[in-house]
């Protein structure tokens, strides 16, 4: 069944809760990388632009001690906001108590407030008491008591259960999807119940470990399964090809071994790799077929390998993209992640989707992220997601 919206909500004069996962990197103050500011940002306009009083709230980093507070602070992520907004936004430096009420209760029609980090919640006279992450009902309830409706755009924390999240959504009558949460449903929820065929998943990372689920889960759902990356070399070592120095996880080759024969053709592993001696950018490397020769290690997928994923892409109706193709970090190795990005970004006709740290960076780096269907904001929550599993924060925002 369809979710509600923000735009199903009468905004006029109320109170928005917002929760919004502005869980970005953040170093002595200063922001790397704002995407998921700039994500939220049409749900927030929309909510001011309607009359709306936005109240956001967002967890950033994790709280597990008093000294960790000061570094993850929501303020410099106010900031931000404040630039991208282009007007004020009022940063309320706590997270309870008459300080936040009475600035609530001091907004007009249109303003942005933003309070301080929700897991401050979890850190309380020096004590680890989780009150935020451990979804302590009277902290769900309480900030549900401070709006008079609650949207959540917090894709990237829907695997969480929280009381920022699912805390606030047991307390309201209505919980409402942001855009930015509406489109992640629509594109990965859509891609895991409902693809369009043929569907082609693209996996790459270091660890077998880290996509057994998704691996389990699209092989029921998807026509073909590219493998890539560091957990090639488990799969090769299961099929009893040569890996040399290659990252390999021991105790995951049994499973490997049981998805092959699970996934008969439908798995695709790179034909050849890009080779080195070490794992440092400026090792003698060079390109092998197959076996990966003693004192080398394998660190991206080769030439033949690029060409025959391209050649399952071309007719793809939808593709779901996590995880890059070899070490994309080192720029002797990045090939094989930067030419699928490249190769995604041709591919007109069918739903992109792109998820993951590694892979994102590709395909915002080749410029090509505006040429695809959907860019994921999630890490852990679109995992989980192409996992099957149901996601609470998604799970608690009401149906239409
Ligand atoms: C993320 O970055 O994956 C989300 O914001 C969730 O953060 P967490 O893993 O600290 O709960």
């Amino acid at each position: 069944m369809a979710k509600l919206t923000v735009s199903d909500l009468d905004l006029k004069g109320k109170k928005v809760l917002m929760r919004v996962d502005f869980n970005v990197p953040i170093k002595d103050g200063v922001i790397g990388n704002d995407n998921r500011i700039v994500a939220a940002l049409p749900t927030i306009k929309y909510v001011i632009e309607h009359g709306g009083k936005a109240i956001l709230l967002s967890h950033l980093g994790r709280i597990k001690k008093e000294d960790d507070k000061p570094g993850l602070s929501m303020r410099p992520v106010a900031e931000r906001l404040s630039n991208l907004l282009n007007k004020p936004v009022t940063f309320v430096p706590t997270t309870e108590g008459k300080q936040l009420e009475d600035a609530i209760d001091g907004l007009n029609d249109g303003d942005v407030l933003v309070m301080e980090n929700t897991r401050y919640e979890d850190v309380k006279d020096g004590e680890y008491v989780k009150r935020e992450s451990g979804n302590d009902p009277e902290l769900g309830k309480y900030w549900a008591s401070l709006g008079d409706v609650f949207v959540n755009d917090a894709f990237g924390t829907a695997h969480r259960s929280h009381a920022s999240n699912a805390g606030i959504a047991a307390n309201m009558a209505q919980t409402a999807a942001g855009f930015l949460m509406e489109k992640e449903i629509k594109f990965i929820g859509g891609a895991v119940d409902n693809p369009e065929h043929p569907f082609v998943a693209i996996l790459g990372g270091a660890k077998v470990s880290d996509k057994i689920g998704v691996i389990d889960n699209l092989l029921a759902k998807a026509d073909k399964i590219l493998i890539g990356g560091g957990m090639t070399y488990t799969f090769y070592a299961a099929k009893g090809i040569k890996i040399g120095n290659s990252l390999v996880e021991k105790d995951k080759i049994d499973l490997a071994k049981e998805i092959l024969d699970k996934a008969g053709d439908k798995l695709v592993l790179p034909v050849d790799s890009v080779v080195a001696e070490k794992f440092d950018n400026d090792a003698p490397h060079k390109t092998v077929e197959g076996d990966v020769p003693d004192g080398y290690m394998a660190l991206d997928i080769g030439p033949k390998s690029i060409a025959e994923f391209e050649d399952v892409l071309k007719s793809a109706k939808t593709v779901v993209w996590n995880g890059p193709m070899g070490v994309f970090e080192m720029s002797n190795y990045a090939e094989g992640t930067l030419e699928i990005g490249k190769f995604l970004g041709t591919l007109t006709e069918a739903k992109t989707i792109v998820g993951g740290g590694d892979s994102t960076a590709a395909v915002q780096q080749l410029g090509v992220a505006d040429k695809l269907s959907h860019i994921s904001t999630g890490g852990g929550a679109s995992l989980e997601y192409l996992e099957g599993k149901t996601l609470p924060g998604i799970a608690a925002i009401s149906d239409k």
